[in-house]
């Protein structure tokens, strides 16, 4: 926890898993970052530059987007994460980065970082396979997860402008709903290991 907080204050790190310029998760971050409360400060962060993990690598450092992201996800409190779903599961670049935020094992900046997952796809169904998928990331992260809530936003498209603004209400209502849960809920799990 960063000490010069205000007692209310709260960073939320929201990562999204695509690299899209009109990505649909990113977006799903924007719209959530509109809906947080005051002193509720969204870091939306996307992969874009993010090194491919590599032990031979991180045996030298931590390569220069990979410290930044790091720092970034260190500094929060909570963390979102926006899945899109590719071939059932999550992205590689999304994959790829938890990698690098898991490590030292058990040690790394996500590691018992509470947490919660939405994600937004161009199916019917889209993305719970790959929430599930991140379910097993975050059990091995010790990450506790928002119980009982799941966003997934399906057929996007319809949901979206071409701005990408969020303008499906009942979608934004939902999300309004599962941030009044996750807020407090962040409270009461901040992680109390010193990173
Ligand atoms: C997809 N898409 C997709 N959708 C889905 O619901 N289940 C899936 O398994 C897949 N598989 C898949 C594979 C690949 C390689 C691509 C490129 C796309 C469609 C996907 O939901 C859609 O492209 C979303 O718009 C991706 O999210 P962003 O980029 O809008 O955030």
């Amino acid at each position: 926890m960063n000490d010069k907080k205000h007692d209310g204050d709260l960073t939320i790190a929201a990562i999204s898993g695509s690299l899209r310029s009109g990505s649909y998760n990113t977006a799903s971050l924007m719209a959530l970052r509109e809906l947080a409360p005051a002193g509720v400060m969204l870091d939306v962060l996307t992969l874009h530059d993010i090194e491919l993990f590599d032990a031979d690598v991180e045996a030298q450092g931590w390569p220069e987007h990979v410290k930044a992201l790091r720092e970034r996800v260190s500094r929060a409190d909570g963390l979102v994460i926006a899945t899109p779903e590719y071939n059932y599961g999550i992205t590689g670049v999304l994959k790829n980065a938890l990698d690098w935020l898991s490590r030292p094992t058990g040690e790394g900046p996500i590691v018992g970082l509470p947490a919660t997952i939405i994600g937004a796809s161009s199916s019917a169904v889209g993305t719970a396979r790959a929430q599930s998928q991140l379910r097993d990331v975050f059990f091995y992260n010790a990450i506790p997860l928002l119980p009982t809530s799941e966003v997934l936003i399906s057929r996007a498209a319809d949901k979206f402008d071409s701005d990408g603004r969020l303008t499906h209400e009942p979608t934004r209502l939902f999300l309004g709903k599962m941030l009044d849960q996750f807020l407090p809920w962040v409270r009461q799990h901040a992680r109390t290991a010193a990173r």
